[in-house]
């Protein structure tokens, strides 16, 4: 028999952090549909290649962190380390781009073997907007809105800054490259065994790393900012402008550098100082070339996934529960008590039945549900249709005619 408890990394998520979860997830729905998105779910598990390719070899997630195992077929999967590669995946398997722009919110798990700390689990779970049809720096202005907004639908805007890079296409991306190799090419002997690596595969991940030494020597390598050619600095000019527009605070962070990849253009993480090393919230950018890596047609695509334990975790309050009403049937009444259970959900009251124990203990647990009302039914109260209703804050108790009863509640709650 294995160990009975959860895997390292993973969590059984109940009562106050739920409900606060669930909440963030609410808010990002209903926002999300205001500004055009569909909910879209994809399979928790895909082919391997499809996030091997777009995240990039040599990306930590694919190098070190996906669940990827074999199935019975001999098929290679892994468990989604992130919506995104999933999604366009979807898009292009669903023939999506007859139907441009096309906008996608989705929520659910995701699995990365990392090291579990505080506001970092190997299960975790993400909300997450694609936007794909446009490479144009309006669409990635009202998309950073969308997700500025849910942090003010939150009350997170003040514990939160925006922090926002370009990464430049692929012209710029290329000649940045090449400044970056010569230059480490010069540093070679003091680089990591990793760097080293990551030098032949993607330098860009050199100036991604922890290593003290790498630290170094990063301080002065070049900086992509200023290799960025015409294009993509009036774009990057552009989404300034934009956010400049609607009032979105915001600093340019050079050093900011994606986990993946399929990164060009705006890249953007939404950081927060209150949860220690694990503060970026939310995280995203552009993508154009990510739909034709996959085999599809050449369309632009823009998004971003925020941390849904984060942000729960941030929230600056609990999220209440229905408070509910508690029928507490006294002797064999206990038929009566679940029609009059039945009638009272049906008038949209959250509504418990307890019959175990004398009637001091049920009404202790009924304080305990933060119950408003109990509802004591016994013989005699059937007989005359009529309940016994004690209200738990005053401790108040009436005598109400059953027909009366889901009035009675509504206009005393
Ligand atoms: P990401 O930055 O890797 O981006 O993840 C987005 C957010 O997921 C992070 O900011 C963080 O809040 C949360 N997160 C990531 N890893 C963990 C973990 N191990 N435990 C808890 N929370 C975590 C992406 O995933 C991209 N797919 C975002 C994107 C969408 N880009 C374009 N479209």
């Amino acid at each position: 028999m294995g160990k009975i408890q959860p895997a390292r990394g993973t969590r059984d998520i109940i009562g106050e952090e739920l409900k606060r979860m669930r909440y963030v997830e609410q808010r990002f729905l209903s926002i999300s549909e205001k500004y055009g998105f569909e909910e879209i779910r994809t399979p928790v598990f895909e082919f391997t290649e499809v996030f091997s390719r777009p995240l990039g070899d040599s990306s930590d997630i694919v190098a070190k962190e996906m669940y990827s195992f074999e199935d019975r077929g001999g098929e290679s999967l892994t468990l989604r380390p992130e919506f995104t590669a999933g999604i366009v995946r979807a898009f292009i398997s669903g023939g999506m781009q007859q139907n441009l722009p096309c906008r996608l919110s989705s929520i659910g798990p995701a699995f990365r073997y990392e090291r579990p700390q505080k506001g970092r689990y190997r299960q975790f779970h993400q909300i997450n907007a694609e936007w794909l049809g446009l490479s144009v720096p309006h669409v990635d202005v009202e998309l950073i809105a969308m997700a500025w907004r849910l942090l003010g639908d939150l009350n997170l805007q003040e514990k939160i800054a925006l922090h926002v890079n370009s990464l430049g296409d692929v012209e710029s991306r290329q000649a940045y490259r090449q400044a970056l190799v010569a230059y480490y090419e010069q540093h070679r002997a003091n680089l990591s065994a990793d760097s080293l690596v990551r030098l032949k595969a993607n330098p860009l991940r050199i100036l991604d790393s922890k290593d003290e030494g790498d630290r170094r020597i990063n301080q002065l390598a070049p900086k992509l900012i200023d290799y960025l050619n015409e294009t993509s600095s009036s774009y990057f000019k552009a989404v300034q402008a934009g956010l400049e527009a609607l009032n979105i605070p915001f600093d340019v962070n050079h050093n900011l550098v994606r986990g993946m990849d399929y990164y060009c253009h705006t890249a953007f993480e939404f950081i927060t100082t209150e949860l220690g090393a694990q503060g970026t919230v939310i995280g995203g950018g552009r993508y154009d070339g990510l739909v034709k890596t996959l085999g599809g047609p050449d369309v632009a695509g823009i998004g971003f996934a925020g941390g849904i334990e984060r942000l729960a975790m941030l929230l600056p309050y609990d999220i209440p529960g229905p408070r509910p009403v508690i029928i507490l049937p006294m002797g064999e009444v206990l038929t009566q008590a679940l029609t009059l259970g039945e009638a009272l959900r049906a008038e949209g009251f959250t509504t418990l039945i307890d019959a175990a124990g004398n009637l001091a203990k049920r009404l202790k647990r009924a304080d305990n549900k933060n119950a408003h009302f109990a509802i004591i039914i016994g013989e005699e109260e059937i007989a005359r249709e009529h309940a016994q209703v004690k209200n738990l804050s005053s401790g108040e108790q009436v005598s109400v005619a059953q027909s009366a009863l889901a009035s009675f509640l509504r206009d005393n709650t």
